[in-house]
């Protein structure tokens, strides 16, 4: 039988030069476990004389006490470098470059139609909001067109049923407001518009327009220049210049078409936004606003037109397309 101090020694070197964790665990089995060779001696202990009994089994106890102390010393030594090479294989590199999160943003209309709320708010208009799809009578009756004028083919449109269309433009509003509100007015609006147009580099079925009116005492054409040119410089800067020349709308009189021209863009070439002019009497009168005492002017312009002007792009349909290259262009 092998004695006590030389299994001791022989268990001790080989949990010390144990090189894995596994390792260990299978020296603890071999010498420590339940039929390891440790519990064996202590198997042999009936043939020792009774008088050595309790001095062999103190000897083992010890033996086995001093062993799990050595045992827990290494497993601890060998857990600590498997952590580390595992961390090292695990390691991150945080000095990487991230990768970019996609961060959503407004398409460019959405951005460009804020701006001009900024602008008419900040010249004390007041934003009112009417349906796109519009009844007739607003989007005409209430505009003096008379019945069948052919200037309402110039605005064929989608019809809903006999008395809904989606609107022709956003001039609609002033029917509706005022049906609720008595001069002084000053009111504007943003939004879509409909015509059933042939598409090309600046017509589309589906547009915007940014349309507003004021009506006061003494409101004259001097009023609706101060305005369109106050609004030129605050969307395209000072060096800006506005024209008006003479058209016809048979909501206003005098009407006219209102363009732009700046050094920076298309060689200063002058671009029409939209019509303008003084309110018809006719309108007035209709709602019972005396037009001895009130006028006023009203103006209709193509919101689509503003940053193509702005950014030199020179085909609107770009801004129904969707396409990614186009608008990420108008980051920031
Ligand atoms: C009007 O719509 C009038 N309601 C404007 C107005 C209001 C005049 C108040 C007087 C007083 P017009 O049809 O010209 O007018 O359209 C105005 C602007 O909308 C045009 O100058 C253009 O910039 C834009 N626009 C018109 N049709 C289209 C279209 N199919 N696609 C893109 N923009 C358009």
């Amino acid at each position: 039988m092998q004695s006590v101090e030389a299994l001791e020694k022989e268990a001790a070197s080989v949990i010390e030069t144990a090189a894995t964790t596994s390792e260990l665990r299978d020296a603890e089995i071999k010498y420590l476990g339940k039929s390891g060779l440790l519990t064996g001696l202590m198997r042999n202990i009936g043939q020792l004389p009774p008088e050595e009994k309790p001095l062999f089994g103190k000897k083992v106890n010890e033996a086995k006490a001093r062993l799990e102390e050595v045992l827990e010393a290494r497993m601890g030594h060998l857990k600590r470098g498997e952590q580390s090479s595992q961390f090292e294989a695990e390691r991150i590199d945080i000095t990487m470059p991230s990768r970019k999160a996609a961060v959503g943003m407004e398409h460019i209309l959405r951005r460009t139609e804020e701006r001009i709320r900024n602008v008419f708010i900040g010249l004390g208009f007041e934003y009112f909001e009417g349906p796109e799809l519009e009844e007739f009578r607003y989007n005409f009756d209430a505009l003096n067109y008379p019945p069948d004028h052919p200037a309402m083919d110039e605005q064929d449109t989608f019809y809903v049923d006999d008395r809904r269309l989606l609107r022709t433009q956003c001039t609609a509003i002033q029917g509706r407001v005022f049906e609720n509100h008595k001069p002084p007015l000053r009111f504007f609006t943003v939004g879509r518009t409909y015509r059933n147009e042939a598409v090309d580099r600046t017509h589309s079925h589906t547009f915007h327009q940014v349309d507003a009116f004021m009506i006061d005492e003494g409101i004259s054409m001097a009023n609706l220049k101060g305005t369109l040119g106050a609004f030129a410089k605050a969307m395209f800067g000072d060096e800006v210049k506005i024209r008006f020349r003479p058209d016809f709308f048979p909501f206003v009189e005098p009407g006219v078409d209102y363009a732009i021209s700046t050094p920076k863009l298309f060689n200063g070439r002058w671009v029409e936004l939209g019509g303008a002019g003084l309110i018809h009497p006719n309108i007035l009168e209709a709602y019972g606003i005396d037009s001895e005492r009130y006028s006023g002017f009203a103006f209709g312009l193509g919101v689509e037109r503003i940053p193509m002007m702005q950014y030199g792009i020179d085909d609107l349909r770009h801004f129904l397309e969707n396409d990614l290259r186009f608008l990420e262009q108008f980051q920031g």
